[in-house]
């Protein structure tokens, strides 16, 4: 059945694209332990997809039967190629495209690309047009933030809610904030707003500092968001998109190891060789976290150096 952003309950929750976080495997473990109503991929480069040397762009593209729906987010500055990842995109039998203007990473925006279409609104509508002409159909969706050095909700907010978008997401801060500053929840509530006084049809998510299923079902409640994403959450909590979230906290070591287990195992058998093992340390934390001995449990795992040594150091502390 075709993805639709307008048939998922409400609110609904997305597990937010994180660079070298939220590949495949991550992406498996989280649907297996608590999983969101919606994922997407890291940010993948349309001239990178489109060139010869598509396979490393194709890996952060990769996904499983048990990540559904799933959205393909990409970025670049060519209509162009815009148009021929779409097109890709639909073949690998996606579920729908998001376009990142939120990155804020200096090699990023000073091409033009991500966060700085905020200030290139012309361009912005080719890619927009040239996207969707090339996605036959699938849903089409932004990834941004509410504005470049200062907030521009009603400006830039404004002018994307009049793309015919069927969702947008809110990172609910501007682009010279970085994440320093707690996010703007009130401009969520004034996309909302702003949103529903166009009398558009497109799906509002906000983004920003939100902990867990709990604390969204809070902000969306606050702000009139239809979904909520999280991003960082995930890093203290595995659990954050289950009603019960505050069982990891408690949950004993042993189980955490299992876990820790399991996503080293689907790295080894996923990537190979073909990720650096230093990708999978941030994991470590997110795991062997909360109960005593952690840290000195965490340094043993962080002087691993392949995925077989972390199973069996694993494997002796599971024994
Ligand atoms: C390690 C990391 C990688 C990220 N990579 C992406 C990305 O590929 N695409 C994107 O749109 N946002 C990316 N983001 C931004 C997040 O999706 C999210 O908007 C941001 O972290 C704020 O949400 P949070 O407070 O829930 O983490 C990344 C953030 C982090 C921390």
């Amino acid at each position: 059945m075709k993805f639709s952003w307008r048939e998922l309950p409400t609110p609904f929750f997305v597990l937010a694209p994180m660079e070298d976080v939220t590949d495949t495997v991550f992406r498996q473990i989280v649907a297996k332990h608590g999983a969101p109503d919606v994922y997407i991929t890291e940010f993948t480069n349309t001239d990178a997809l489109c060139s010869k040397g598509e396979e490393n762009a194709l890996q952060r593209l990769r996904f499983s039967e048990k990540e559904r729906p799933i959205i393909a987010q990409i970025w670049g500055i060519h209509p162009k190629e815009y148009y021929e990842a779409a097109q890709k995109i639909v073949k690998l039998g996606f579920d729908g495209i998001d376009i990142n203007m939120g990155c804020p990473q200096r090699d990023v925006i000073k091409n033009g690309a991500c966060a700085a279409l905020i200030k290139n609104h012309a361009l912005t509508k080719e890619i927009l047009g040239a996207t969707r002409d090339g996605a036959e159909g699938l849903p089409l969706s932004v990834k941004t933030r509410i504005g470049y050095s200062k907030v521009e909700t009603e400006d830039w907010i404004g002018f994307l809610l009049e793309q015919h978008l069927d969702a947008l997401t809110i990172h609910a801060r501007t682009v010279r904030e970085m994440s320093a500053v707690p996010a703007h929840w009130g401009e969520v509530k004034t996309t909302v707003l702003l949103r529903d006084k166009k009398q558009v049809g497109t799906v509002i998510v906000g983004n920003g500092d939100v902990a867990d299923k709990k604390d969204g079902r809070g902000k969306a409640a606050k702000t009139g968001a239809d979904g909520i994403m999280i991003g960082r959450g995930i890093f203290h909590n595995l659990f954050a998109f289950r009603e019960d979230s505050d069982v990891w906290h408690n949950l004993p070591l042993l189980e955490k190891l299992t876990i820790l287990k399991q996503h080293v195992t689907l790295y080894k058998s996923t990537w190979g060789a073909r990720k650096n093992f230093p990708v999978l340390k941030k994991f470590f934390k997110i795991y062997i976290n909360g109960f005593e001995n952690a840290s000195a449990i965490r340094m043993q795992f962080m002087a691993t150096s392949t995925p077989d040594e972390a199973i069996a150091l694993a494997d002796q502390l599971l024994a």
